[in-house]
């Protein structure tokens, strides 16, 4: 399974490339804001920062939601650097323009996925990425990785090639669980893959090594 880093931070994208572990970067208008970036050539800006740190999938939202301005938007996006996907909502415009940027070599990541049906629409459309978000899903009192595991049946019974990127991650839980329900791609915040690296036992057991390997020192 790959690792995304979901966020727009320099400072965290920078520490968790430090890892050695990340494939990619997903990011989405409200990280950006989040950041205080404004403006097209700072937006465009902070995505050739964020491409020149990480040597992998770079994921760019269009901000439009009609297909000709999705088209226009895509291509200024892709054209930032060959590692860029360009984000396009599942909507009805949203699949006509993954279909536009497939035919056009522009890979792409199908967000504001919430429904196996909408995740069978994006790999009809020739998606590179789909992005069901599971944390929402949770978050409404449905099971987000429980839809994992059904994407992950259908695009194998399927053969759809489309790569299950299970995103809005809320712990290091939901990382293990979309790893054993078939995602292909986790896109997570900062803190939920560190906090992969904690259990107690490793940690007492550390400190134990260390106090012993000073007796033979
Ligand atoms: C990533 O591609 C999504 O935009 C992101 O994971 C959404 O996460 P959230 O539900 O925490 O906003």
């Amino acid at each position: 399974m790959k690792f995304f880093i979901d966020t727009a931070n320099l400072a965290q994208i920078q520490e968790a490339n430090e890892l050695g572990i990340l494939d990619g970067v997903t990011t989405n208008p409200s990280l950006m804001a989040k950041e205080g970036i404004k403006g097209e050539a700072a937006v465009m800006n902070h995505y050739k920062t964020i491409c020149e740190i990480v040597d992998g999938a770079i994921s760019a939202e269009v901000v439009s939601t009609e297909f000709n301005e999705m088209v226009e938007e895509g291509k200024k996006l892709a054209a930032i650097h060959p590692n860029i996907v360009v984000k396009v909502p599942m909507i009805k415009d949203g699949v006509k323009a993954l279909k536009w940027f497939t035919e056009n070599g522009i890979r792409t990541n199908c967000t504001l996925v919430f429904s196996a049906g909408q995740a069978i629409l994006a790999a009809k459309a020739g998606a590179t990425f789909v992005s069901p978000f599971i944390g929402r899903i949770d978050d409404s009192s449905w099971d987000g990785v429980e839809l994992i595991s059904q994407i992950a049946n259908i695009y194998g019974i399927q053969g759809f090639k489309t790569e299950i990127l299970a995103a809005s991650i809320r712990s290091p839980l939901h990382i293990v669980k979309c790893a054993e329900a078939g995602a292909d791609v986790c896109t997570c915040p900062l803190d939920s893959i560190l906090g992969l690296l904690k259990h107690p036992l490793t940690d007492i057991g550390l400190a134990k090594f260390v106090e012993d390997a000073k007796k033979f020192a």
